[in-house]
């Protein structure tokens, strides 16, 4: 990836290539020691140019996470390059300061590209002061990984029950290094967590009890900062922790686990010990997956000696303009998308992608308000016990805007289920993905804006997304 920003005073290239940066750049840094790619920092308002060069043997295209722009800059799989080729990207940053990303989107092999190391942070840059900066705010990308005894990255190509399930793997690596604990000093941090998985779901807590101080969710900051006894945080969903370390002694130590948790029906609940786990040996092709909400330790924080600054968190972080819902064109009969599972495959309302095709449905109105229903199940026309087993957490992920959740609906949940997760939500600010649990129906409202074309919504989940639990929408 080359870079050049335009924002008419400076020209700036920089070169990215097979992960090594040449020259020194402010805008794109390499996070040391890491796999992954850059980070990009930016301001609200500039105006970039990103040249992608494909050096992999296979197709591959890359999207902008999060980012409100055109279609044609979007890395829909449908302008995926070959190997050799490159793709010009050129746009205006119109976004909130946030914490956004970009990964490749090729279709039915996203899961793999990411897996193998292709993703990077695009930050945009605060236009509030008094947070912390430089090296007290950082970037926290959670993945998983597994390896073979021959210290080879393991992925689920061969096991399709695994593949079923989506990829879960038994390591864990922040900011794509496996060294698992940082030196801090005794002041305040900011943490822009990204759940850079490609199925794995965190639980995310302080291992001393201390409630998390969220400052901010997938579009940028919220107006006012939560408190959350734990998290939820599914596939590319990110989330920004505030972090005080100045009353801790030299050596004191916190970590940030995942807790765990009930993921839903047998897939999930029988990891372990049952149905599944029985059939390890044969379905699940060798090595135990583990499964979606079992309890891990991610990263901790060892304080030193040096003190660094003690901060408040600001009582007004930002403005959040809500939608009003009724101003929605829909809003008396939302559209429903059903996330399940249909004779082993992941659908959306009974389909799976296709490059071009858009349904009714799936097409909206320039300048209109909407509100979408997301329903994890089926219409009550399914299969009964076999799609029942096959109920799984899905992230739903809309390209192309930032959306606001107005509705969580449990009545449709196993009760255990809800229980194990019910205070990890944060159904305020902008996002972009959010977590669908088994049974649960999310309404959400969004404004489609400027430009016309075709989007993509899917399942974050990378491997349901390559099994083709995705979907066009078509803003006309
Ligand atoms: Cu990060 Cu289409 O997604
Ligand atoms: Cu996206
Ligand atoms: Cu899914």
């Amino acid at each position: 990836v080359s870079m050049q920003l335009l924002d008419g005073k400076k020209t700036n290239v920089f070169h990215y290539e097979a992960k090594l940066i040449k020259g020194k750049a402010r805008n794109l840094s390499e996070i040391p020691g890491s796999y992954l790619g850059p980070v990009i920092k930016i301001k609200r308002g500039q105006k970039i140019r990103v040249i992608f060069k494909n050096n992999l043997p296979r197709e591959s295209i890359i999207h902008w996470h999060g980012l409100h722009i055109p279609p044609e800059m979007d890395g829909h799989p449908m302008h995926a390059i070959d190997n050799g080729e490159q793709y010009v990207y050129e746009f205006t940053v119109v976004d909130r300061p946030g914490t956004y990303w970009f990964h490749p989107h090729p279709d039915k092999i996203t899961g793999p590209q990411v897996y193998r190391g292709l993703a990077g942070l695009f930050i945009i840059e605060d236009e509030l002061k008094g947070l912390p900066s430089g090296e007290y705010d950082q970037p926290l990308v959670i993945q998983d990984r597994s390896f073979d005894s021959d210290n080879q990255l393991v992925y689920v190509e061969e096991s399709p029950m695994q593949r079923m399930q989506g990829f879960l793997g038994d390591q864990i690596f922040i900011n794509g290094k496996k060294n698992l604990t940082q030196n801090v000093n005794k002041g305040t941090y900011r943490f822009r967590i990204l759940n850079g998985s490609n199925a794995r779901i965190y639980k995310l807590a302080w291992s001393d009890g201390s409630e998390l101080k969220v400052i901010a969710t997938d579009g940028g900051l919220l107006e006012k900062s939560l408190n959350k006894p734990y998290l939820m945080l599914a596939p590319g969903e990110r989330v920004e922790i505030w972090k005080d370390f100045s009353d801790f002694k030299p050596n004191d130590n916190v970590t940030l686990e995942s807790l765990a948790f009930n993921s839903g029906t047998s897939m999930g609940r029988m990891g372990g010990g049952g149905m599944m786990g029985n059939m390890g040996g044969g379905m699940m092709g060798g090595n135990s997956p583990g499964r979606n909400g079992e309890a891990m330790e991610l990263y901790t924080f060892i304080a030193n000696e040096d003190k660094g600054k003690s901060l408040e968190i600001p009582q007004t972080l930002s403005q959040i303009k809500e939608i009003e819902p009724t101003k929605a064109v829909n809003y008396d009969s939302p559209k429903q998308f059903h996330f399940y599972n249909e004779r082993m495959n992941w659908v959306i309302n009974g389909e799976t992608f296709d490059m071009e095709e858009v349904a009714d449905w799936e097409k909206v109105k320039l300048s209109t308000t909407e509100v979408w229903q997301f329903i994890n199940g089926d219409d009550g026309s399914g299969m009964g016990m076999m799609q029942d087993m096959m109920q799984l957490p899905h992230p739903a992920h809309i390209h192309g805007l930032q959306f606001q959740i107005i509705e969580r609906d449990i009545s449709g949940m196993d009760a255990d289920v809800w229980n194990s997760v019910k205070d990890g939500f944060i159904d305020k600010g902008w996002q972009d993905t959010f977590l669908l649990m088994p049974g649960m129906k999310v309404k959400v409202v969004m404004s489609f804006r400027d430009f016309t074309g075709k989007y993509i919504y899917h399942c974050h989940n990378l491997e349901h997304e390559d099994m083709g639990m995705m979907r066009n929408y078509e803003v006309l």
